[in-house]
């Protein structure tokens, strides 16, 4: 107990909130109506631009060699996904890239399903390499990447289809793609709108159904990892991000629904919802550019201290999507350093 790192942290936890944080709070400065962080600063979406999302112009993500791997690692038999086919959205950068990576170091083959397919097809072959380094007397699990707009039905009835051409059947799903916006709600222009809700909720629900009458036909069990946010149930500030945050309440209750609907198909559904987690895209993102010392702001307001490492979503998707968590279903499990507990 004396150890000082101990006391440090002890210390830092009881002073709450943290002294900056306590005299400038960004709730009153936001609801003061006259914030300078509203409006175009704070705003990512501008009516003139014209494009996919995301911006293809953020690096590309790397694969993580710490902690998440390790040679040996004795565990229990159930958390494994050896044998397992996992399909994954939005999985070629980002959260995304770190959950691809530890359902195949899990053991699961793996279709990636993206918007941005050459990235798909660069970390579908890394990851692999990454596993047949890491255990060369075992087998390789299968990386296959496809293309798809998840807000599309078609793209996502034929992403499905090649799929199945090339893996046997499909037990896991997780349905990470999904975007960001700020912008204050009344300029939001509708054409974003409808994106965002497409992508974030649309895209979520078409591969979800899509992926289930496969299950069905099959009479396979199989479970659903539905990646919401915790912005979901708690609203962030400073930043506006209304349809956003709706996107994500949405997301989540269409797991829990899903999961009840579907429980006696032997199919279950969970929403896993990351906190603040620190990305390539999130580092760039204007918010954080424009305003030096918010993710300061963030970090102190997090019980432990720091924003999230992608990594730190390794376990909880592993988890939901194996045996572990056989009695577990419509639940969601926030990944979040204890942000919304607060
Ligand atoms: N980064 C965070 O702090 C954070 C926090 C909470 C929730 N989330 C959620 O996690 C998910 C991933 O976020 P991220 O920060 O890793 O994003 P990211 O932009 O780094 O990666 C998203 C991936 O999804 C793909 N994608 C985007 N739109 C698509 C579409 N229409 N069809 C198919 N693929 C598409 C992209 O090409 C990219 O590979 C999102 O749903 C996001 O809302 C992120």
């Amino acid at each position: 107990m004396s150890n000082p790192r101990f006391l440090a942290r002890t210390a830092r936890t009881l002073r709450w909130p943290p002294a900056a944080t306590r005299t400038t709070p960004i709730a009153s400065r936001q609801f003061q109506g006259q914030s300078p962080l509203r409006g175009d600063s704070a705003a990512r979406t501008d009516a003139s631009i014209q494009g996919k999302t995301p911006d293809a112009s953020i690096p590309a993500s790397t694969l993580l060699t710490g902690n998440g791997i390790s040679k040996f690692n004795p565990t229990l038999p159930s958390f494994s996904l050896a044998g397992k086919v996992a399909v994954i959205t939005g999985g070629a950068r980002g959260l995304g890239l770190a959950m691809s990576q530890a359902l195949v170091m899990s053991g699961a083959d793996l279709a990636i399903v993206d918007l941005n397919k050459d990235e798909a097809v660069h970390q579908a072959q890394e990851i692999a390499k990454l596993f047949a380094q890491r255990y060369p007397n075992e087998r390789t699990p299968k990386v296959t990447a496809h293309y798809a707009d998840v807000s599309s039905k078609s793209d996502v009835e034929a992403s499905l289809a090649e799929i199945l051409g090339e893996h046997k059947e499909i037990n896991n799903l997780i349905t990470c793609a999904g975007f960001c916006e700020n912008c204050p709600a009344e300029d939001f222009p509708a054409e974003r709108m409808r994106r965002m809700l497409g992508v974030n909720v649309e895209g979520t629900y078409f591969y979800s159904t899509a992926v289930a009458k496969h299950m069905f036909e099959r009479k396979i069990p199989g479970t659903m990892v539905f990646i919401g946010s915790i912005s979901g149930s708690i609203v962030n500030v400073p930043q506006p991000q209304a349809l956003y945050n709706a996107s994500k309440a949405a997301v989540r209750h269409l797991a829990a629904s899903l999961a009840v609907e579907w429980a006696d198909r032997g199919i279950r559904i969970n929403c896993l919802s990351p906190g603040y987690m620190l990305t390539e895209i999130a580092l760039k993102a204007k918010i954080l550019v424009d305003n030096p010392g918010l993710k300061a702001e963030w970090e102190g307001k997090i019980p432990q201290g720091h924003m999230g490492a992608p990594e730190e979503l390794m376990g909880a998707v592993t988890f939901l999507s194996s045996d572990a968590s056989r009695y577990i279903t419509g639940q969601e499990i926030k990944v979040d350093g204890g942000y919304t507990v607060c």
